[in-house]
């Protein structure tokens, strides 16, 4: 567990200490149709701040304080846009490496490489990370301790071999992530931190598919993306015949997230023991829903379902670029990342 998700736990965690996070998401595909060989996309705080893809050739903000870079680095853009047209090339080579590591001849590959660090502004203390992803598994880490390569695979040992033996490479890992990562991670904190640091708290609401589905207690529009939502009974939180849904991104920037509550052996009589409970972290006021049946929007009466709200999600998914949504599918197959170390020379 996390030392976050800890303190979040035991209430300790307070409004100022917060880690933060710089990463680059590097996606690089062969013979994947109409879609761009190369995806960069580089994120703060897990929002995202540019964009750059073989197919425009230029690194572009995604936020409107990123265009603050350039008061600090005038050429920060050009300079951006340099360093993806390089790693295009470098990844490219990376994925024919990699096939021959699988035998592979042709057909669909992807290579993803996740490079940054965290920051906990609280005690300072910084931690870099670098994995390398192969056709949706993890390949190769880099371990931030001992500034080295890691083997995820068995495949990928020579390639872990050759990496480790070049120390020159290894020295400058370790000046990025000492130097370059925590400077330019500060840096883009103090451009967007009226951005990154707000909270909003989302409106709430109860929806239903049909007379027999679960209640879904909705909660959309909220900020940061550290949030819980639960059902109650009684004052008690439930565990059993709930369903909690992920957190997911709003094309706006903000989150959304949802339970659903299983009624079907609940008599009329007895929903109002019941209320959902929304809570964002930093935030002291609870939202609290009391289930009430005239509250509940559906499809099957005049109140008219707001399919939007359910459908967004999946199309604001779908829009995404591949390779975040590669990022998050890749992730969570592995269950998160073990801690490696980052640079600049990736
Ligand atoms: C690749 O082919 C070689 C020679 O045919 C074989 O020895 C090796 O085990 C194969 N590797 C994989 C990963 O299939
Ligand atoms: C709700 O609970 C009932 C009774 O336990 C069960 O039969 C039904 O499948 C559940 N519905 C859903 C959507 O999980
Ligand atoms: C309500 O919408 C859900 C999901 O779109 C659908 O599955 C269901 O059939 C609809 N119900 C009615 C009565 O139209």
């Amino acid at each position: 567990m996390k030392i976050l998700d800890f303190l979040v736990l035991l209430g300790l965690h307070s409004a100022a200490a917060v880690i933060h996070s710089l990463k680059y998401i590097f996606t690089v595909s062969s013979q994947v149709p109409n879609f761009p060989e190369f995806v960069a996309v580089a994120m703060v705080d897990d929002v995202q701040i540019s964009h750059y893809d073989s197919i425009t050739k230029k690194a572009e903000p995604k936020q409107d304080w990123m265009n603050r870079v350039t008061e600090d680095d005038p050429h920060y853009w050009e300079g951006h846009t340099a360093i993806c047209l390089g790693y295009h090339q470098l990844f490219k080579g990376y994925i024919e490496t990699f096939k021959h590591c699988f035998n592979q001849t042709g057909g669909v590959h992807i290579l993803q490489w996740v490079v940054g660090c965290d920051w906990n502004d609280e005690t300072g203390e910084f931690n870099g990370f670098r994995q390398v992803g192969y056709d949706g598994e993890d390949f190769l880490s880099w371990d931030v301790k001992t500034n080295t390569w890691i083997a995820r695979k068995q495949q990928a040992v020579i390639t872990k071999n050759n990496w480790n033996n070049d120390k020159e490479r290894l020295a400058l890992y370790k000046y990025s992530i000492t130097q370059e990562f925590p400077d330019l991670l500060k840096k883009l904190l103090k451009y967007g931190k009226s951005s990154l640091m707000r909270t909003e708290l989302p409106s709430v609401s109860l929806l239903q598919k049909t007379p027999s589905s679960p209640v879904s207690c909705f909660a959309t529009g909220f900020y940061p993306d550290r949030a819980e939502i639960f059902w109650r009974k009684d004052g008690e939180e439930l565990h059993e015949d709930v369903e909690l849904g992920e957190i997911l991104p709003n094309h706006d920037g903000s989150f959304q997230m949802n339970v659903d509550l299983n009624l079907s052996l609940v008599t009329p009589e007895d929903w109002r023991r019941y209320e959902c409970v929304f809570q964002l972290s930093c935030v002291n006021d609870d939202i609290i829903t009391k289930l009430d049946k005239t509250a509940i929007q559906t499809n099957w009466s005049k109140t008219g379902f707001p399919l939007g709200a359910v459908v967004g999600p999946v199309v604001v998914l779908l829009l995404l670029v591949v390779g975040i949504t590669g990022y998050f599918l890749w992730k969570k197959n592995n269950n998160g990342f073990q801690p490696a170390n980052t640079s600049d020379t990736l």
